[in-house]
């Protein structure tokens, strides 16, 4: 059994680099970790050279060392592939596994991840050095999983190597068989950009307007994505030939042109996210916007987090300010924020939380990027918030294996993510609802999950859920309506937004009447459509006598057959023309909204399907405050995190127990600024 995600207990790490520090510092440091509660250390990431110094000669005394300290005062560890950055030697005689950028100037040693997934050369140079790591380590009785490489696609997802040339040909060449078959999924007839040889193909470069024929670029962002997931299965078989019974293999992060439910399903036996909340205070980035959500909005990339591995890691948990040498600096956190935020972690499902880092390094680009300690190490404010979080996590002991609850799902997939990037018109609608739906569910109290369609996606998998929103279903397949019809008709509710249904899987727009193969499901026709003038003030809609303000985009709709317009806009030239259409199907029902949502609509959506504020009854909660609940063996642990300054008081209206005291409770509490409270019902 792996010795965290293992349902028993909620454990803390921290990020350690025994590279930059003095080796007498090593049994001091681990003793002071234990001494506050951190059971874990991951290493190594970075630290190449440390074991093959020069190319083909391999040292492994600098690690065992420190893992014999480790062995003897009882740490565990999580140790890395140091893929992320190739040592001076190997791009100096290799240019090729450089990456570039667009107009082909090679991204130097210097930074990190400079380097692509397809060189050749690359990947044989990373398979050694995996195979030596994980023969020469696994074994240790101190290690207890593996992280690959370091935030796959962080720093850049885009690459323009000559590498990534050649192997988009041989990824397009298994697509499509021949150029004719490519020339019409990218429309080429289009400006005459026929291609008559592979050779012609390359990944997207400089051009003059800076736009490249749109379906080349989805298909180079799934290409993108593709050559990411191979790269990690090859580390990860080769790390699993090696792997004590228990050990895990995790990577750390979730970034862009990167489909992360398909690597971890491949690769890894759970995610882990890298949490910095503090990005939300950063000086080039801070909001006084009294509506902004702040650190709040870290929950959504939680809820990510969780539709790829339900119970997850963090890996990296802000501990400090944030600040690079020369960007994205943020403020020390707050006392009671690093409390805060391990919570906002663990209420969404993390397990295992480990703090980045544990001493503030004193050389390099990350100097203002703080760690627990500082510099000197000396004992701090924000150690001892490690300690009193560590004998917080002693009573919360159950809450480990335990699920998040959500009824109501946003759906996504890839391909509408990555079309929504390079399409002004799908990304505008897709950013406004993604913004709305989050803020509308957290204010309102509304646990929210998001669910990924994939081709095992099931209807049994999506029953869960009493309502699904798909905001906006751009590209849409057969498959996927009749997995969404199976949906609807075993009782669910569907809703889609805006634009849905216009795209098939290449980007081309279809020549169905819209929206395409959801016709049927929502019995829609939609006869007009206009993204809404900046202009035009607000364009309003009577649903069933509940008034809402229709954002960016108007598709004016008729129903279909069995289907009825249920909201009609009551404005400009649309006024009359359907806004909402609804059609009962089995035992479920299928919405098509012609808008994007903004707060407020997607608010009444929740409180008119019914599934809006589902604890009210047990607890009320300000909207300043976040409320999530997991629950295991038919008990529920109910977090309530407060993200400002000042204190905040809930009610509750059943007696649960405080984990942090074990004292009974009930009534009204109090939540000091920044405070939390995790009760068990
Ligand atoms: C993460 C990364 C760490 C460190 C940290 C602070 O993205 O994995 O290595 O760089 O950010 O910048």
């Amino acid at each position: 059994m792996s010795e965290i995600l293992n349902g028993e207990r909620l454990v803390l790490g921290t990020c350690y680099y025994p590279e930059h520090w003095p080796k007498e510092l090593w049994r001091e440091d681990l003793l002071r970790m234990l001494e506050a509660g951190i059971e874990v250390v991951r290493i190594a990431e970075f630290a190449w050279s440390k074991v093959e110094p020069e190319e083909g000669r391999f040292t492994y005394e600098f690690f065992d060392e420190f893992l014999d300290i480790a062995d003897e005062v009882g740490m565990k560890v999580i140790f890395c592939t140091p893929t992320a950055t190739p040592p001076a030697w190997l791009t100096e005689k290799y240019p090729e596994v450089l990456n570039a950028r667009m107009d082909g100037v090679l991204l130097r040693h210097g930074a990190r991840r400079h380097y692509n997934y397809n060189s050749p050369v690359y990947q044989e140079l990373c398979a050694r050095i995996t195979g030596k790591f994980a023969s020469h380590y696994a074994g240790r009785n101190c290690i207890i999983g593996w992280q690959l490489d370091n935030e796959i696609n962080c720093e850049t997802n885009e690459f323009y190597s000559e590498s990534d040339t050649r192997a988009f040909r041989v990824w397009l060449k298994e697509k499509y068989g021949t150029i004719d078959a490519l020339n019409e999924a990218w429309g080429t007839a289009f400006w005459n950009q026929t291609y008559t040889d592979w050779k012609e193909v390359h990944v997207p470069r400089t051009t003059i307007s800076n736009s490249t024929n749109p379906h080349e670029v989805l298909d180079y962002t799934r290409f993108i994505s593709a050559s990411a997931r191979r790269f990690a299965k090859l580390q990860s078989d080769i790390i699993r030939r090696y792997l004590k019974p228990g050990d895990f293999i995790t990577t750390n992060g979730l970034f862009g042109n990167l489909d992360n439910h398909a690597m971890t399903n491949e690769s890894l036996d759970f995610i882990t996210y890298d949490s910095y909340p503090n990005f939300a205070y950063c000086l080039d980035a801070y909001s006084n916007d009294p509506r902004n959500l702040r650190d709040r909005k870290w929950s959504r990339n939680l809820s990510e987090t969780r539709s790829v591995s339900p119970i997850f890691g963090i890996m990296e948990q802000q501990s400090g300010a944030n600040g690079w040498n020369t960007r994205m600096e943020a403020p020390t956190p707050r006392p009671g924020q690093m409390t805060l935020w391990t919570m906002q972690s663990i209420a969404h499902g993390a397990d295992y939380v480990s703090y980045f880092r544990w001493r503030t390094c004193t050389m390099g680009t990350e100097i203002y990027w703080h760690g627990i300690l500082d510099y000197s190490g000396r004992e701090n404010r924000r150690i001892r918030e490690v300690r009193d979080i560590h004998r917080k996590l002693q009573g919360m002991k159950g809450i480990a294996g335990a699920r998040y609850e959500a009824k109501v799902g946003v759906l996504k997939d890839y391909d509408n993510i990555w079309d929504a990037q390079l399409d002004v018109w799908h990304g505008r609608v897709d950013s406004a609802s993604q913004k709305a739906l989050f803020a509308a569910a957290q204010r309102s109290h509304t646990p929210l999950d998001f669910v990924y369609l994939t081709k095992r996606t099931t209807a049994e998998e999506l029953a869960q859920y009493e309502v699904l929103i798909y905001p906006h279903m751009t590209i849409a397949t057969k498959e996927q309506a009749e997995l969404l019809t199976a949906y609807v008709e075993n009782g669910g509710t569907l809703v889609i937004g805006c634009r849905s249904g216009y795209k098939n899987t290449t980007g081309q727009c279809v020549m169905d009447k819209l929206p395409g193969v959801l016709s049927e499901l929502t019995g829609t026709d939609v006869p007009e459509y206009s993204f809404i003038a900046p202009d035009a003030g607000a364009v309003t809609v009577d649903w069933e006598d509940t008034q809402l303000t229709a954002n960016v985009f108007a598709d004016q709709l008729e129903a279909v057959g069995d289907a009825k317009v249920v909201g009609t806009y009551t404005s400009d030239y649309y006024a009359g023309a359907g806004a909402l259409v609804c059609r009962a199907l089995g035992k479920g029902k299928a919405y098509y909204y012609g808008s994007a949502f903004n707060e407020e609509s997607a608010r009444i959506f929740l409180e008119k399907l019914g599934v809006a504020s589902p604890y009210r009854a047990l607890v009320e909660v300000p909207e300043s405050c976040e409320l999530a609940v997991r629950s295991k063996d038919g008990e529920k642990y109910l977090f309530v995190l407060n993200y400002e300054p000042t204190p905040a008081e809930i009610t509750l209206h059943q007696s649960g127990t405080d984990l942090y005291t074990g004292e009974t409770v009930s009534g009204a509490q109090k939540l000091d600024g920044y405070g939390t409270m995790v009760i068990r019902l």
